[in-house]
């Protein structure tokens, strides 16, 4: 897609199964006091954190009146009723969450859950005014036999066919391929921005205004050393960090990239 993008960078812990309550509070303090006295970051920037759900609570307290975001790892998508283990979007919102991740590839792997689940789940968010952060990407199977632009559009399909072509504007979109994630083995910047545009551009086809409003962020294995290889992509927005969102000094130089 030809033009600027203005969506905001987005810089975003996914704690996964990690912490216990005096871990979480030392880290949230450690950020907190990062962005208030000793480098504050440029409002262009938002932190958003993503603590097990039993956390969000703790979190929620130890963040009130700041301006890192909170985020649940995962939403149901029914809002109540007989769905044992779920938590709904708008549970999430009483406890002042503003995204939440939907499709993370551990759920799609681990939990079998199905495209049109995870399109279900990020309208349901949407409907109760979370942002969902949609995660899609491709295995090492997919890449190597070239199909990698055909399973980003089997994921994000689904979603975009139930979308008002306005509401994209409420949408993030994380592109983590399967085989970055957890290994160490990063995609280099380039074929992120290549990802990237073709997300961008699809989204582009439903509404090209909001296309470029759209946060398209990068996950699998980011850190503070690679981190500036995705800062100076056109179209990479932010990232999604697992392992490295638990060590301050490595989630604050992630962010740094992305300040200019
Ligand atoms: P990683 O995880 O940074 O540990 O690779 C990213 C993610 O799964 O969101």
């Amino acid at each position: 897609m030809k033009g600027i993008v203005l969506a905001r960078k987005l810089i975003v812990g996914n704690w996964k199964l990690n912490g216990s309550l005096p871990e979480n509070q030392s880290l949230l303090k450690a950020m907190l006091s990062e962005t208030s006295i000793q480098a504050p970051k440029p409002s262009h920037v938002e932190w958003v954190v993503c603590p097990p759900a039993v956390y969000i609570s703790q979190a929620s307290d130890l963040l009130s009146g700041s301006s890192i975001a909170l985020a649940g790892q995962d939403v149901s998508d029914q809002e109540k009723g007989a769905f044992t283990g779920e938590i709904s979007a708008s549970m999430l919102l009483e406890f002042k969450c503003r995204y939440v991740l939907v499709g993370h590839s551990e759920r799609r792997q681990r939990f079998a859950e199905s495209n049109d689940l995870i399109a279900a789940k990020a309208l349901a968010a949407m409907k109760a005014g979370l942002i969902p952060i949609v995660c899609v990407g491709e295995s090492l199977a997919d890449r190597e036999s070239g199909s990698t632009f055909t399973v980003l559009s089997s994921q994000l399909d689904p979603l975009l066919s139930l979308l008002n072509p306005r509401a994209l504007k409420g949408l993030v979109i994380a592109y983590e391929p399967v085989w970055a994630i957890g290994t160490g083995r990063n995609a280099d910047g380039s074929t992120a921005q290549e990802a990237h545009a073709f997300l961008r551009n699809k989204l582009a086809q439903v509404d090209l205004a909001c296309a470029a409003e759209v946060s398209i962020l990068y996950g699998g294995s980011v850190k503070a050393a690679n981190a500036s290889e995705y800062a100076a992509q056109s179209d990479v927005d932010g990232v999604l960090v697992g392992g490295a969102s638990l060590i301050i000094s490595e989630f604050l130089s992630i962010s740094q990239a992305f300040h200019a």
